[in-house]
């Protein structure tokens, strides 16, 4: 069978199962996004010693606005915290932080936290963490869009995917959902279009270098067409010969 290059070079990831995390464990909803930190922080130190270029991550949706305000409010706070707490590793580890998401509506200690990180990480360049934060993929759409018509450009895919927030990165050759849900709650709706899908019954904060393994794994064994049939991708890429 064509296997796609062993490791994707980019991996986008829908972190969801922090609330059952702790609901399972008589805990407040926040204990469980403070351990989703944790495994944020483990799956990138991962990636990067996989040799994975990009890591996406959803950590704030355009509709997670509609949580209970105590929760909201306590995932600003730990975002504040977390960039002020991880920043120093991430920059020792060769990260470059990218937030994508509006960023108006966020107050501006946040707002400033993110444009600092950013600077702070801009050198670095082991990792790409694109952190997808008050972020949707139909506001995205809608933004690019609308950031051509104001230029008075044309609307073509090329222009659309350049006014897009992650015109950085090559799109994701693999998209992890963990939780146990099989959808796509509006992350990145334009760059999946040919992605390879995981989906992964582990609560986030469970998500280990064990289970990254596995979807590495089982992208591994996908043959990505692209429209195209499956005589014409052996074709093109012959199987290597074993050793
Ligand atoms: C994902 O975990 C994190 C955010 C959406 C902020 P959830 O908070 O959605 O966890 P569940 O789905 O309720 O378990
Ligand atoms: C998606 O998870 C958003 C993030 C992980 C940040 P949700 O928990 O918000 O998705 P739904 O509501 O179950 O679709
Ligand atoms: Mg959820």
């Amino acid at each position: 069978m064509s296997v796609s290059s062993v490791v994707p070079h980019h991996i986008a990831i829908v972190m969801d199962g922090n609330g059952r995390w702790a609901t399972r464990r008589f805990l407040p909803r926040l204990a469980g996004h403070k351990q989703g930190v944790d495994a944020l922080r483990r799956c990138a130190r991962a990636c990067a010693q996989r040799g994975v270029g990009v890591l996406t991550v959803f950590a704030f949706s355009s509709e997670n606005w509609n949580r209970p305000a105590d929760e909201v409010s306590g995932l600003m706070e730990l975002l504040a915290m977390a960039l002020a707490r991880e920043v120093p590793q991430l920059k020792k580890d060769g990260a470059r932080l990218h937030f994508v998401g509006e960023r108006d509506s966020l107050s501006p200690k946040v707002r400033d936290g993110l444009g600092q990180a950013e600077a702070a990480t801009a050198d670095n360049t082991r990792l790409v963490l694109n952190v997808c934060f008050n972020y949707g993929g139909r506001w995205d759409i809608a933004q690019a869009a609308a950031s051509l018509a104001a230029r008075g450009e044309p609307i073509t895919e090329a222009s659309l995917h350049s006014a897009m927030g992650l015109a950085h990165v090559p799109d994701p050759d693999l998209v992890i959902r963990t939780g146990g849900e099989m959808r796509i709650s509006n992350f990145l709706l334009w760059q999946s279009a040919y992605s390879e899908f995981f989906f992964s019954d582990r609560l986030w904060p469970d998500f280990d270098d064990s289970a990254l393994d596995e979807a590495i794994a089982a992208y591994g064994r996908r043959e990505r067409r692209f429209g195209k049939t499956s005589e014409q991708i052996l074709s093109a890429h012959p199987d290597p010969m074993p050793g």
